[in-house]
């Protein structure tokens, strides 16, 4: 680790390196006052009721209040119909001594409301379409129902747990003294004319105060926990919640740790764990054969989620099947969080895609990103000057391997001063970044939140002097430890300290970068080296007067926010390209994300997969593993693997720790440059799929990478797999993650209960699997399982480049693999691959459909975007015979094109040549 004395030995004291995290740096449920207390009411239960006569009904939503029956402290329950089939829950105490946080900023707008029927019986039915709500009064609980079908319930084991807002009981020292502190009596005095609720005791040393470590919480307000439990009857599995390095299907956590969700920078983090890393994206799918449900719990403070499900395994499904029924109980979630109020989506589906758009119709996508983004980047910590940037960039040209992307880390700048260079490594980078900018390459640099604390650097002076950093509880600059030593933390929750920051990127300031230079959001959870659990202190304070316990999980997505304000000034024409570790629910609308300092062996390879299938379905599709792992040095096999692998998720970066050995392609024996190029040039060959998948993210909120329940809803085996993945509905992925091996065992879904299934082929050979279940597949170093589904046309380029920049106008190559009907279809999206004018049009938009021996395009919407590219060759794949010629009639005249066979039946059509935005009839003609 490179850092100054001081730094290293706070470094030192918090991470041992090398060892993998010490999960006794960061806190147990237990450990935690609130997560062990709201945990506690799991044995016996609440006492929660509707308090009769307080209903009231409106056009779209239904508020009563509620009491807890037990200290008779009330509040107001408010439950809205949303367009898509949502529900939202909001439960917030009736007169709170201090408001309570709402989490702002997370949803994409103000959710859109729909029209509601009321009937009040014993029960409240709330009807919309095919949806209900069912409310029972005492015990509290509500039912939700799709088409009848009952999926959801909140409440139904009385777990709900809210913590009033109430006084300090006063210790007979403090009376003497004359009262509490100063937040106490300022609180007071802000709700002087409301109901004081009494003071009610909390049997808990960590209501008030609380240590961890050597560290203290104040904890001003006392307690404030919220917690609520979400039952799912028509369910057999629960994902989601990410992140964490884990299996996608959440396990149970019964008699363990819950999963927690506080955004923290884990050093060496291990697998299968549930503890808390980077990001925090409270969403939680539920899903078995017939209906697929969700829950977004909205609240930014930290949050820990129990999971009950009996996992299936032998013994229950002997159970199962001898009883004849499926199982008593169904999966249970139940959330917790620190603070804030209940504010729960409720999103019923009724199939898995369905609830992914739902949950993108409340939080946003991901835009369009420019091409450059999903092609291949190059990273390490760090590329030292301008010579090391320029001779890597050289390097991938001498061994004709394309790359897209140079980045630079921490180093590169002048002391861990943002927005400037170290003048001596790069004294010219404008001169640097032009060169690459020449090849058709961009740059990323890295900006961190912490501020270097040093009178003389702008940014600090800035902050310093119109209080722009996150204060103490006493009303001074926070002072933390990070990269630069002593750092501050700007306030991002500022609207006026995002504009500051968001014209730092302007190119009048930040003159020693281009336009075309993206950036690099890290260490913003924001990572503290000597703060508790290596993050911000609760009890600091953020503009509104709220503390950071409330929005500790938003520091990160306010930071994207000025981020992507200031690149959008600094170039209104392109669209930002932003990575960031941090991140919340509605992150995505700002930034990709990587999986952070995984490492190189095996199981982080296998854990890039199951993490970022979790972050897809939880909106984050543009997601990455740090290639080779960030700590430690791969062999040739592991990087080999790495690279097929990654060449298959969104976000394809090669990223590594500065102490490890330099691992550019080069530095190895030529069969494993030989195999990285490969992964390289296949990843190229599908930037049109990429491309248009993110295109389509953005219109309908289908992730691009996808579990195979996805699109296999109804097949049990399916649910649980994790190292496989679909790249829309076109490919089936199976990298190879484990060492030394021959075959794999692929599983072929299946479409329906009787176990019919698609067709698949081989994408490299076209073999065919019509099988359903698990198949042994041949590999070679040089060949992961990667399959077509027959049904499919997937776009592709072929032709070989520096970088995709330069690909704009070449050719494309269509693959169309025909089903069990001869048919296929695909869709194929161009624009210019950078600037926002296909949101006026400028684009081309097209759906190609093979049916009877045709080939034929319609395009969705007018083809406004004048595209130099053309149809290259057609591979047809699943015939069943072998055509003499084709004939192509387009712009009224009509052609015949040869054809050329290939392995294992299939066809190509050569030279169609036909222009993208050309209307055109393609026919094969048999002998
Ligand atoms: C932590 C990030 O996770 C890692 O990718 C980066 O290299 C270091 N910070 C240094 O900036």
């Amino acid at each position: 680790m490179r850092c100054s004395l001081f730094v290293c030995l706070i470094v030192g004291a918090v991470f041992n390196y090398g060892a993998g995290v010490d999960p006794s740096n960061f806190k147990t449920c237990e450990q935690s006052s609130f997560c062990r207390r709201s945990r506690k009411v799991q044995s016996s239960g609440s006492k929660y009721a509707l308090i009769r006569g307080t209903l009231n009904t409106y056009t779209d939503s239904v508020t009563a209040d509620l009491i807890n029956k037990e200290n008779h402290h009330q509040f107001t329950l408010k439950l809205e119909a949303l367009v898509g089939s949502t529900f939202r829950l909001q439960i917030d105490e009736k007169q709170p001594l201090r408001p309570r946080y709402r989490v702002e900023h997370a949803l994409k707008g103000k959710p859109e409301t729909t029209r509601i029927r009321v009937e009040e019986s014993d029960e409240l039915t709330i009807t919309v379409g095919k949806s209900k709500a069912v409310i029972h009064g005492d015990p509290f609980r509500i039912d939700f129902y799709e088409d009848d079908v009952h999926v959801v319930s909140v409440n139904a084991k009385n777990w709900l747990y809210f913590e009033h807002l109430r006084q300090k009981a006063q210790a007979p020292a403090e009376q003497a003294e004359g009262g509490d502190q100063a937040h106490q009596q300022q609180d007071q005095q802000d709700n002087s004319d409301m109901v004081q609720p009494a003071s009610e005791p909390i049997d808990d040393p960590g209501a008030w105060e609380e240590n961890f470590k050597s560290h203290h919480d104040s904890k001003p307000y006392g307690p404030e926990a919220v917690a609520l439990d979400f039952s799912f009857p028509a369910a057999e599995m629960l994902f989601g919640i990410p992140e964490h390095a884990d299996a996608f299907q959440l396990k149970s956590t019964s008699g363990t740790e819950p999963y927690r969700l506080y955004n923290l920078d884990v050093f060496e983090y291990i697998v299968d764990s549930k503890m808390a890393l980077y990001g925090s994206v409270p969403v939680l799918y539920a899903h078995g054969p017939q209906r697929t449900a969700g829950v977004y719990w909205q609240n930014s403070a930290e949050s820990w989620v129990d999971i009950y499900t009996t996992e299936s395994n032998v013994v229950s499904s002997l159970v199962n099947f001898v009883s004849g029924s499926r199982k008593s109980t169904p999966p249970l979630a139940h959330f917790i969080s620190e603070s804030g109020i209940v504010d729960a989506f409720i999103m019923l589906g009724p199939k898995p895609m369905d609830v992914f758009k739902q949950y993108a119709a409340l939080t946003g996508t991901h835009e369009l990103p420019q091409l450059f983004a999903l092609a291949y980047h190059q990273s390490r910590w760090n590329y030292n000057d301008e010579r090391d940037v320029t001779s890597v960039s050289a390097k991938f040209d001498e061994y004709n391997m394309p790359m897209d992307t140079m980045w630079l880390d921490i180093e590169y700048t002048d002391g861990k001063r943002y927005f400037t260079w170290d003048k001596f490594k790069f004294p010219e980078p404008l001169t640097m970044i032009k060169n690459l900018t020449e090849l058709g390459r961009h740059l990323v640099v890295i900006i961190d939140p912490h501020i270097k604390r040093d009178n003389a650097y702008f940014f600090h002076q800035d902050c310093t002097e119109n209080g722009y950093y996150v204060k103490t509880r006493e009303g001074n600059d926070y002072e933390g430890w990070c990269w630069p030593g002593s750092a501050s933390y700007p306030d991002f929750f500022n609207p006026v300290v995002r504009d500051y920051y968001a014209s730092q990127y302007s190119l009048s300031k930040f003159k020693t970068v281009s336009k075309d230079v993206m950036i690099w959001n890290d260490m913003n959870e924001p990572s503290v080296f000597n703060g508790p659990e290596v993050t911000a202190p609760k009890d600091l304070v953020h503009y509104g007067n709220w503390e950071h316990r409330d929005v500790h999980n938003l520091y990160g997505h306010m930071h994207l926010m000025g981020t992507f304000a200031g690149l959008k000034q600094r170039d209104p024409q392109q669209r930002p390209f932003i990575l960031t570790r941090a991140h919340f629910a509605g992150s995505q609308r700002y930034a990709a994300i990587w999986t952070g300092d995984n490492f190189a062996d095996w199981a982080h390879l296998q854990h890039s997969i199951k993490m970022c299938l979790t972050e897809a379905v939880a909106g984050f599709s543009f997601c990455g593993a740090d290639i080779g792992g960030f700590f430690g040095n791969p062999d040739n096999e592991l990087l080999e693997r790495w690279y097929q692998t990654a060449a298959f998720l969104p976000f394809f970066r090669a990223h590594a720790h500065i102490d490890t050995k330099r691992r550019e392609p080069w530095l190895f024996p030529e069969r494993t440059r030989h195999v990285i190029k490969n992964a390289l040039l296949k990843r190229y060959s599908y930037l049109p799929l990429w491309y248009t998948s993110f295109y389509e993210l953005e219109q309908t909120g289908a992730p691009v990478i996808r579990p195979l329940l996805a699109h296999y809803p109804v097949d049990k085996e399916a649910f649980a797999i994790d190292n496989q993945l679909l790249v829309q509905q076109r490919l089936l992925v199976r990298p190879v993650m484990q060492q030394g091996v021959s075959k794999v065992d692929v599983y072929f879904p299946a479409i329906d209960d009787k176990k019919n299934g698609d067709y698949w082929y081989d994408a490299d050979t076209y073999q065919r699997q019509e099988r359903v279940g698990y198949e042994s597949i041949p590999v070679t170093d040089d060949k992961i399982p990667v399959f077509q589904r027959g049904g499919s046309i997937v776009p592709k380029k072929e032709r070989q480049r520096r970088s995709s920049t330069l690909m704009l106008n070449d050719p494309y190559t269509l693959v169309i693999c025909l089903d069990r009907q001869g048919k296929a279809a695909g869709t194929l999206f161009i624009d210019d691959e950078k600037s926002y004018a296909y949101r006026t049009g400028e684009s081309i938009y097209v759906s190609y459909e093979f049916a009877n021996n045709q080939l034929t395009n319609r395009f969705i919407g007018k083809p406004h975007f004048k595209s130099d590219a053309w149809i290259e060759r057609i591979v047809i794949a699943g015939l069943g015979y072998a055509p003499i010629d084709a004939t192509i009639t387009a712009n009224g005249i009509t052609q015949k094109l040869e054809i050329e066979q290939r392995s294992n039946g299939a066809i190509v059509v050569r030279k169609p040549a036909v222009k993208m935005n050309v209307d055109f009839a393609l026919k094969l003609n048999a002998a």
